[in-house]
């Protein structure tokens, strides 16, 4: 088949597919899903159209011939799904596919970790956007201690996993004094924290630029109090520019999707709940694929007329397209 790997209009292959397991979560995370809107995501959320296992490997299945080897799954919050570790061990049979991950909030993780390292997965990462208890609380507007969470970090360290990250998305005057405290609690463990710009996903967190603080105000944040110097990618297309401290303490990362776009190389293609695919984060609609789900020749066909459709570029077009925000998919449904 000499039409694939396939790229897009801007000559962007596809490499990593990102899963939506579920539409739902048991946090209230004031800028993604807050309490006010649960009833918002009650109304949208279809469970009877969402994919079963069979369905998302086939569409993994399609991916992979495309050009795809990274898979994460994420939400919501992915392991509200019953049985991951059985889909996880799915993907991993399928032809192309090297590696599987995980995006979760670490609150129903413990009970199934073994599960899940046992049917192949290869990475994790944490959302965690503050230790002290307070504000974690009035973040994720749920009762859930952080300690649980810290605690299921550390599971992860020690269960084998290639690799462990926190994500840690940072608001101006909100968490900002949470950077240092959070690396010098990360550091000599081996976990990568990245902590993230706050972006305009969705519109029901009503994003104000004033809310993003500038990694590069992060840096000089972290440089205050450890020397680091900057590490060159390791694949095209990352979303992190990572760091290493220079007295061997680890790594960080930081994400910079406000200051310094990183569409240029975005080879990544997301899968909803319902089989829609969405070739941005910020889409305003998705491609229904659901119909031909069961096809696989047909199902290859859509997705390579989808991808060789795709222009977008959101994050670098963002002033122009301030005014037309309106409409975009949300963060619990699309996760990251
Ligand atoms: P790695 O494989 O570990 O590099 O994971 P990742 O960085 O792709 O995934 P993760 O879910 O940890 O995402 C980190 C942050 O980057 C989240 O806040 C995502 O929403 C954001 N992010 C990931 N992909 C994109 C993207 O394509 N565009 C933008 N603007 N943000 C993204
Ligand atoms: N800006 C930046 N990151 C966000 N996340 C959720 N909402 C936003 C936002 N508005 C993060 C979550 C999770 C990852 C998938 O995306 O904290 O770690
Ligand atoms: Fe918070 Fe993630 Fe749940 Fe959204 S999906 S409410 S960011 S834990
Ligand atoms: Fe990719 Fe859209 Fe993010 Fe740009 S804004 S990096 S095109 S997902």
């Amino acid at each position: 088949m000499s039409q694939y790997p396939v790229v897009d209009q801007l000559q962007r292959p596809v490499k990593d597919l990102r899963i939506s397991l579920t539409d739902r979560c048991q946090f209230r995370c004031h800028y993604c899903l807050p309490a006010e809107h649960v009833a918002v995501m009650r109304q949208q959320s279809q469970p009877e159209k969402h994919l079963n296992d069979e369905q998302i490997t086939a569409v993994v299945a399609a991916f992979a011939q495309l050009g795809v080897s990274k898979i994460r799954l994420t939400g919501g919050e992915p392991l509200l799904r019953k049985n991951v570790p059985a889909l996880v061990h799915r993907i991993k049979q399928v032809k192309g596919i090297e590696e599987v991950a995980l995006t979760t909030n670490a609150g129903l993780l413990d009970p199934v970790l073994d599960d899940l390292v046992t049917a192949g997965l290869d990475r994790i990462t944490v959302s965690l956007d503050a230790l002290d208890p307070e504000l974690f609380a009035a973040i994720t507007g749920t009762q859930y201690p952080v300690t649980q969470v810290l605690n299921a970090i550390q599971r992860c360290v020690d269960s084998g996993l290639k690799q462990v990250k926190v994500n840690c998305v940072i608001q101006k005057n909100t968490n900002e004094h949470q950077i240092v405290p959070m690396l010098a609690h990360f550091r000599d463990t081996g976990v990568v924290v990245r902590f993230i710009e706050y972006m305009d996903v969705g519109t029901i967190n009503q994003w104000q630029p004033d809310q993003v603080l500038s990694s590069q105000h992060m840096q000089q944040m972290v440089a205050a109090h450890w020397p680091f110097e900057s590490l060159p990618p390791q694949v095209k297309g990352e979303v992190a520019n990572r760091f290493r401290f220079n007295d061997g303490g680890g790594e960080f990362g930081l994400i910079s999707s406000i200051s310094q776009p990183f569409c240029h190389d975005c080879n990544r293609a997301r899968l909803s709940t319902q089989g829609e695919i969405y070739t941005c984060l910020f889409a305003h609609q998705g491609h229904d694929i659901k119909a031909v789900i069961e096809q696989p020749d047909l199902l290859l066909q859509r997705l390579t007329e989808i991808w060789q459709q795709r222009q977008d570029q959101y994050s670098a077009q963002r002033s122009q397209q301030r005014p037309s925000n309106k409409g975009k998919i949300e963060m619990f449904m699309i996760g990251g």
